[in-house]
């Protein structure tokens, strides 16, 4: 049996952070005078912060000068930021430990594959930091979500091959990524939203230690 690696994604996976992209997104884009739905917003999840605004832009037929789009993103950032300062430990979504532990306790792979430049700062605020055997994060890659880069990075920082990975996602993008990844994906949410996904789970609650054993034996 080879060792199984387990990356994580890390907002709407680990911590409930995508509500905070959420509201800092929206807040922007209405300065802007765009407003966009929360059904627009899952677009948002995954992807990088450039990205995501180039979409909001779009989103609003709105163009804007380098300087103005540098200028947005840092607001957004800012305001982002200023959720983030308030986190703590109790923000780690259920079950998440439970999860963790059992998977370090079978001496298997853990890694942390995440779009988001932010990603040691949020770790630190909830005190996960030191858990993983390998962090990649939006400093490490340059092509965003759903192309697999961070997940295939997080493979080989493991060094276990991609088909022995198993990928926790909130996002389209990012089950799309670990598809591409040739990894197992699994979709933490909503079942209609994340259908391209191996496993769908509304939450860690729902995983089971039978389940996650099978992954481990497979
Ligand atoms: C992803 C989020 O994890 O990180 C996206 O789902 C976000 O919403 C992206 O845009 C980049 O994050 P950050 O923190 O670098 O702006
Ligand atoms: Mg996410």
């Amino acid at each position: 049996m080879s060792k199984k690696g387990f990356i994580f994604d890390l907002d709407g996976v680990i911590v409930d952070t995508a509500k905070y992209h959420f509201l800092a997104w929206k807040a922007l884009a209405k300065s802007i005078g765009i407003d966009f739905s929360v059904e627009q917003n899952e677009q948002l999840k995954g992807v990088s912060r450039v990205r995501s605004l180039e979409k909001i832009l779009a989103w609003g037929n709105k163009t804007i000068s380098n300087e103005q789009f540098t200028t947005l993103m840092q607001k957004k950032n800012d305001e982002y930021l200023s959720y983030i300062s308030q986190m703590g430990e109790s923000e780690v979504l259920p079950d998440v430990p439970r999860i963790i532990n059992s998977i370090i306790k079978s001496k298997q792979g853990i890694a942390l594959g995440s779009a988001s430049k932010n990603a040691r700062q949020i770790l630190k605020k909830v005190s996960l930091l030191g858990v993983f055997d390998a962090i990649v994060d939006g400093n490490d890659v340059t092509k965003a979500k759903p192309d697999p880069e961070v997940f295939l990075k997080g493979a080989e920082a493991l060094d276990i091959k991609p088909e022995h990975c198993i990928v926790f996602e909130d996002s389209v993008a990012g089950i799309q990524a670990a598809n591409v990844a040739n990894m197992i994906s699994i979709g933490i949410g909503d079942k209609d939203v994340l259908h391209e996904a191996d496993y769908i789970y509304k939450d860690f609650t729902e995983l089971s230690p039978e389940f996650l054993e099978t992954l481990i034996k497979r």
